[in-house]
């Protein structure tokens, strides 16, 4: 009897301590669940969208973009923006963020696409998609800010060319950032940080075209390159990066490195930035004399955000294209070509599609010039991971779009690393890029 009862005692002990070791793992669980993943990612997508950063004091309050916004009928300067004018360079509109009487006028032709005060209307109902209007109690637009959204977003056109349901981390090849620089009245700021004439600053920033953008100008002040062309890179997509080790085209660090750089030193939020690699006067003479790498704000409305935004984009994936894009035998034939014969996964290993490990590269070793390497700390390009290529096709290939297609791309490397693949392969390769 007494060794039944004690028997009972330590089951009962041993059955309460392992309820209470599963309720705690349980527990455990649950919370990695809820605060890591559906709370980061919530907060990291709302970063994404809708934050500026402070950027406000910069784009409103330098620049005074608002003012050319609204322009001067409405107490701004110029002709005004139109929708018509911002669609035109490359500035989208998340139709679901409309009211629906903006919605059923815009369906009845009733908007005026052509007046800036029906921008004033979409800038109110936070439709610009990157843009976000700052507005006095009496409705007049007093400011303006940027979000990572403007370049590293489009959308699906549903409603319209331009106009349709968010599609983020996509590519903004449309976009046309210098133009939209370029409307600002007052570039004071910008001049006087790369030490140029306001004529200068236009020139270089209306020489970037759709879809281009030049982080690197802000520390080296260079516009342009030994041939004469823009030294601006192309937009990239924000998505299919998690498991990527460095980023940007010239591999400058991780994502978060980069978000808190882009945030604090080109979107001109408020923050803190710390990169001493940024004092190298010859290579970054801007940078050097502004001490970007120190950058200290007064209030810092960056940092606190660079978790749940890291998150956030680790969780994009590269979007699939339609089956009815590409040719799917060509592209199983040039899948074993890409592996193999063509060596191109040497470099870009599946299924990330660059190299598990420090993914940079030599200017010669990819066989093309070093301009845009020799502007960066470790002077080489990263491979570029190669999910999603089919959705940033518009602008061409490699950091400055100097391939116009996928093919050029290929041909490039046959005669580069003496590939001698037919011009039948090549494209089976093309295939097989598009599909990805
Ligand atoms: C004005 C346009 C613009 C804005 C706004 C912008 N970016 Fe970018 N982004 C770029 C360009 C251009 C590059 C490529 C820079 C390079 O490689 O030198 C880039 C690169 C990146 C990359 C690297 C992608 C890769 O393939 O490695 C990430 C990630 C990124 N941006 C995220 C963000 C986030 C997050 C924000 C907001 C904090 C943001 N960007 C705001 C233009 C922009
Ligand atoms: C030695 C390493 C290496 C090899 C081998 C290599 N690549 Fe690349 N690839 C790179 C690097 C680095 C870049 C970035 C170049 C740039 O942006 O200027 C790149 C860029 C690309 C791009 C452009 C992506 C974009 O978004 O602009 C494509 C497409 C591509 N490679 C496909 C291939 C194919 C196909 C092969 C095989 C025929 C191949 N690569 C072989 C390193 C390599």
């Amino acid at each position: 009897m007494k060794n039944q009862s004690s028997f009972r005692k330590k089951l009962l002990y041993f059955s309460g301590i392992l309820i209470l070791g599963l309720s705690a793992a349980a527990f455990t669980i649950d919370s990695i669940n809820e605060n890591s993943h559906q709370r980061l990612f919530s907060q990291g997508r709302k970063i994404f969208r809708y934050d500026t950063f402070g950027s406000e004091e910069f784009w409103g309050g330098k620049l005074r973009l608002h003012d050319a916004i609204k322009g001067e009928k409405n107490g701004g300067v110029g002709p005004g923006v139109s929708p018509a004018t911002a669609l035109a360079v490359g500035l989208k509109v998340d139709v679901e963020e409309l009211s629906r009487a903006t919605l059923n006028a815009i369906k009845a032709g009733k908007v005026d696409l052509n007046d800036p005060n029906s921008t004033l209307v979409l800038l109110k109902e936070d439709a610009v998609i990157g843009v976000k209007g700052f507005f006095s109690k009496e409705g007049n637009l007093t400011s303006v800010g940027i979000q990572c959204a403007l370049c590293h977003s489009t959308v699906d056109n549903s409603l319209t060319t331009g106009i349709g349901r968010r599609l983020d981390g996509w590519a903004n090849r449309d976009l046309n950032v210098g133009a939209v620089i370029n409307l600002s009245p007052d570039l004071t700021v910008v001049n006087d940080l790369l030490g140029v004439s306001d004529e200068t600053t236009r020139k270089v920033v209306l020489a970037w075209g759709p879809g281009k953008f030049d982080a690197i100008l802000f520390l080296d002040g260079k516009g342009f390159r030994p041939d004469g062309k823009t030294a601006a890179t192309l937009l990239p997509p924000a998505f299919g990066l998690a498991g990527v080790n460095l980023h940007t085209y010239t591999g400058w660090g991780s994502v978060t490195y980069w978000n808190a750089f882009v945030a604090n030193l080109e979107m001109h939020g408020q923050g803190t930035f710390f990169d001493p690699r940024l004092d190298d006067a010859q290579k970054f003479p801007v940078a050097a004399r502004a001490r970007l790498g120190h950058t200290k704000a007064a209030k810092d409305l960056i940092t606190s955000k660079l978790a749940a935004l890291h998150h956030y984009q680790l969780s994009l994936p590269a979007p699939k294209p339609s089956k009815q894009t590409y040719d799917e035998i060509a592209a199983a034939r040039g899948q074993k070509l890409f592996n193999e014969k063509a060596k191109c996964a040497t470099c870009h290993v599946p299924p990330l599609y660059t190299e598990p490990g420090w993914n940079m590269h030599t200017a010669e070793a990819i066989g093309i010039d070093d301009f845009q390497a020799k502007r960066s700390p470790d002077e080489r390009y990263r491979t570029t991971p190669l999910k999603g290529l089919w959705s940033h096709q518009k602008g061409g290939f490699y950091h400055d779009g100097r391939f116009a297609d996928l093919k050029a791309v290929v041909d490039h490397y046959n005669g580069h690393l003496k590939l001698g693949l037919s011009s039948a392969e090549s494209e089976d390769i093309v295939q097989f890029l598009k599909s990805l």
